[in-house]
């Protein structure tokens, strides 16, 4: 009898589920997103913290509820570097440079998503997106303005403002927090990651979640040389060498040091991993373009896997054995580090509920039969550890959906239950 009833409810929660995804409102849930209101930080603009064209700091913040009222999940926004004087004038008359021109408004998702059923670990936490507009991983803190182009480098400031306000918000007293970041933001999150903790000392859990941002030198790759000079050029542009952490710069040239694997080793706080061995962005920008410079048929390739040649196939399966051996060389005695590492070519995840809560629907994206949502809630709250490679699919997967938002959802909500 109670068996009955309990499969009655079931039942019944699984067909109001299913509900949801028919809804004219609901049914972009998946692939969805719920828009959020900028806030400037024009109180900032006076210390300095600007973005490159002068333009105040920027974040969307959603307040807390419940359970996640004194738990915080801080997110830094990606979106690469700038790697030359040319270069940061060229971004600061850009999107990337300034906080005015981003429509004011961020669309949460994926780990900032509202919804329990998608988010179940998150939904209710403090929320806070950082917007990115100063093109140095939010490391940079250059006193003067360019006088010969008037750019500003001062993304540390953007930083630290921000975390002042925040701190003031209510984060001082944080029991739980999260620093993630997807990309540039991702590398923002390692460099960050022990700072934001020592802003929250009384708080009982602190982690950090990398996504795709796990950058590798890959020196014995072709492209070894460019690839340290991009990053060299990224280091100088910005000045970064004495703002890089002395664990690192202390053993070898700073401009090595945006390279995680020569940072991650001597980070204290727990980090989580998550990119792919098939990281898109790494295998087009880092090594196919800096290597071989980009050719039309690498472009056919790189946005459509089935024209690859041969030879780009191998190029891209070496790239993933360099991926694989750095991470494997990475001390990782310590059952607090995380990692999800698979086989879909992509770059970027935790900001989309397709990647985030549906991965097992989206290219069947799971590792121990695990969702990233999953196996990143489970770390983070220590129901268990995770630190799995795959190692059988030597091979990039499109696991880009193919599905329409309503099938999606309803395959999605199916595997959530
Ligand atoms: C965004 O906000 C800024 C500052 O409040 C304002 O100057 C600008 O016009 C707004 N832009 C849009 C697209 O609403
Ligand atoms: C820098 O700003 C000054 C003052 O607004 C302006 O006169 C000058 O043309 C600007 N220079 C560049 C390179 O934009
Ligand atoms: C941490 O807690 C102690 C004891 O309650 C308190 O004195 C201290 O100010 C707190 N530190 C911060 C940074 O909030
Ligand atoms: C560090 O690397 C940069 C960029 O490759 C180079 O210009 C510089 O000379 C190096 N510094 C030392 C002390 O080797
Ligand atoms: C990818 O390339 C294959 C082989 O040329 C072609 O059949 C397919 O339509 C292409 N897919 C897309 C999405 O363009
Ligand atoms: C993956 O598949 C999707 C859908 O067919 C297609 O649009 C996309 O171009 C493919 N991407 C790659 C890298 O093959
Ligand atoms: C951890 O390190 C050991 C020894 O270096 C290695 O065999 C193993 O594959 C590593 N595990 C991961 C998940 O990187
Ligand atoms: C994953 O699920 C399958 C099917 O339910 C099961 O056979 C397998 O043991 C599971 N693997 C792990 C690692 O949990």
């Amino acid at each position: 009898m109670q068996r009955m009833e309990k499969h009655t409810q079931t039942m019944a929660g699984h067909w109001l589920k299913l509900l949801v995804c028919s809804l004219m409102m609901m049914n972009t849930q998946v692939r969805g997103s719920n828009d959020v209101e900028f806030t400037f930080l024009e109180s900032a603009v006076s210390k300095g913290a600007v973005c490159l064209n002068g333009s105040p700091p920027a974040y969307s913040y959603v307040k807390g509820y419940g359970e996640g009222a004194s738990n915080w999940v801080v997110f830094l926004e990606g979106g690469g570097w700038c790697h030359s004087k040319r270069n940061c004038q060229y971004r600061a008359k850009s999107m990337m440079g300034s906080s005015l021109t981003r429509g004011n408004k961020t669309a949460f998702s994926g780990l900032l998503y509202k919804d329990k059923l998608f988010n179940p670990d998150f939904y209710n936490w403090n929320k806070v997106f950082i917007v990115y507009c100063d093109g140095s991983s939010f490391m940079s803190d250059i006193e003067e303005v360019d006088p010969e182009t008037n750019v500003t480098y001062r993304g540390a400031r953007i930083f630290n403002a921000v975390m002042e306000d925040l701190l003031a918000k209510g984060m001082k007293d944080a029991k739980n927090a999260v620093l993630a970041g997807t990309s540039a933001g991702g590398l923002a999150t390692i460099l960050h990651c022990d700072y934001f903790r020592g802003l929250i000392p009384n708080a009982s859990r602190v982690k950090c979640i990398s996504d795709s941002g796990f950058f590798i030198h890959a020196k014995n790759l072709p492209g070894a040389k460019q690839r340290e000079d991009y990053y060299a050029n990224i280091v100088a542009t910005h000045r970064l060498a004495n703002f890089l952490p002395a664990s690192c710069s202390s053993k070898m040239n700073a401009s090595l040091c945006l390279f995680p694997e020569n940072l991650v080793g001597d980070i204290q706080t727990p980090l989580f991993i998550l990119e792919s061995a098939f990281d898109s962005f790494q295998i087009d920008h880092n090594y196919m373009t800096l290597a071989f410079n980009s050719t039309p048929e690498w472009n056919e390739c790189n946005t459509n896997l089935t024209r690859c040649t041969s030879t780009q196939i191998q190029n891209i399966k070496d790239f993933r054995v360099a991926f694989i051996e750095t991470l494997q060389k990475l001390d990782n005695r310590t059952s607090s580090r995380g990692m999800f590492v698979h086989s879909c070519y992509l770059h970027g995840h935790i900001f989309m509920n397709e990647e985030w809560s549906c991965s097992s629907v989206v290219g069947h994206n799971v590792l121990e039969n695990k969702t990233i949502a999953k196996a990143i809630g489970d770390w983070y709250f220590d129901r268990s550890s995770f630190q799995h490679i795959d190692t059988t699919n030597d091979v990039p997967r499109n696991c880009t959906s193919t599905l329409t938002s309503e099938e999606l959802c309803k395959e999605c909500i199916h595997q959530l239950n």
